[in-house]
């Protein structure tokens, strides 16, 4: 009716969709989940909820991650973050699969659940399986009070603020401030990290939302990428480190709101198979920004151009080597290579959005999805 019709309109925001006010409020939301926590200037980084685990945590023999959907690629930027950082060995598992496979897990185990509804039942159930086994469980969640929180020893919420549209979006980039945050603490306390480098990632990372911003303004840029590619059949969504888990929600992001087949892979990995699915018909992003992994990146476009493949890539600010080689650069703010995913990902959610909306789909509740899967 008219007044529910008034009150959407109201909630989002005078955005057309939910899911880009919750794009664009993304400088906003990173910050909130920083509030309070980081202080860079005074070399303070404070999470609540890790205080009276931190011994464990400090002391875990390994860490296992599990969620399921976009929160499991946040799980594995997680991976990189903590290996990096803190130089504990990582395990990232869907939730659905690590339930039923009677996983060995001990109690020096130290057990971290991400879910932005806090109510996916195969997550839930994976909770209560390593507890039973005597694990400790560490919740990053973002609804506040949900059954996943209630479940867990201990837990940071990421303070996102409510997310309507089903594809996930603000509550990503939250669930990997989160973990940078507490890969950062823990590589501290454990003296893994200098304290000069904690110190200067701690200030790159105050920067974070500025960047973001920043990012947000290409969006009339992907915009009409997005037109140019509307009506592709595929898409590949390519990247290497910390860019692979975003160029799989890249991927994920597209398909479920678009409607269109899209695969992310480590860029490495496309000469072992899917290298033969590249033809002029066959747009391919790659996340191919500088950092570690750079120059490599750069010959895997190269081996998709040779085959004629269409190049859109997300590249560093200033970045001329891609760009001569590529159809379509986006470019976005230089960062610490440990928390480019925050910005990279982006603009593959503008990208994803744009291409739904004009190929007319229903972008906030697309078919055959839910918000929170609480049945397995
Ligand atoms: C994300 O865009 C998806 N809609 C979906 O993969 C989601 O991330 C997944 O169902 C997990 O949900 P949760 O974070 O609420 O546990």
């Amino acid at each position: 009716n008219q007044l529910e019709m008034e009150l959407e309109a109201i909630e989002k925001g005078g955005y057309e969709h939910f899911m880009l006010k919750e794009i664009n409020e993304q400088p906003r939301s990173i910050a909130d989940c920083m509030r309070g926590r980081l202080d860079a200037k005074n070399g303070r980084l404070i999470l609540g909820g890790l205080r009276d685990y931190m011994n464990k945590f400090q002391n875990a023999d390994r860490i296992i991650i599990t969620a399921c959907g976009t929160s499991w690629h946040a799980g594995l930027v997680a991976e990189y973050l903590f290996e990096e950082f803190a130089r504990i060995p990582v395990e990232v598992e869907y939730a659905s699969e690590f339930r039923y496979r009677n996983p060995v897990i001990n109690e020096k185990d130290f057990i971290i659940a991400i879910s932005q509804s806090g109510e996916t039942a195969d997550t839930l159930a994976a909770i209560e399986l390593a507890k039973s086994k005597g694990a400790t469980i560490f919740g990053v969640c973002n609804v506040v009070g949900s059954s996943i929180p209630r479940a867990t020893h201990a837990g940071s919420y990421t303070h996102a603020g409510p997310e309507i549209g089903v594809a996930s979006t603000k509550a990503f980039t939250a669930q990997i401030s989160v973990l940078t945050m507490m890969a950062l603490k823990l590589g501290y306390q454990r003296g893994t990290l200098s304290e000069s480098r904690y110190m200067q990632l701690l200030s790159e990372l105050e920067t974070i939302p500025s960047k973001v911003e920043r990012a947000l303004k290409l969006n009339d840029k992907v915009k009409a990428i997005a037109a140019e590619y509307k009506d592709a059949r595929n898409f590949l969504y390519l990247g290497r480190g910390y860019n692979f888990p975003v160029a799989l929600e890249g991927a994920l992001k597209l398909k479920e709101i678009s409607y269109i087949h899209a695969e992310g892979y480590p860029a490495a990995e496309m000469k072992h198979g899917p290298i033969a699915l590249i033809d002029e018909e066959m747009p391919v992003v790659f996340i191919a920004t500088k950092d570690s992994s750079y120059e490599k990146v750069v010959s895997n476009i190269q081996e998709v151009k040779a085959r004629k493949g269409k190049i859109i890539a997300v590249v560093t600010e200033g970045d001329t080597t891609v760009r001569n080689m590529a159809d379509h650069v986006i470019e976005i703010p230089e960062t610490e290579e440990a928390f480019v995913p925050l910005i990279a990902v982006v603009p593959l959610q503008q990208l994803s959005y744009h291409i739904a909306v004009m190929r007319g789909c229903n972008v906030d509740q697309p078919r055959n999805l839910a918000k929170s899967v609480t049945v397995e």
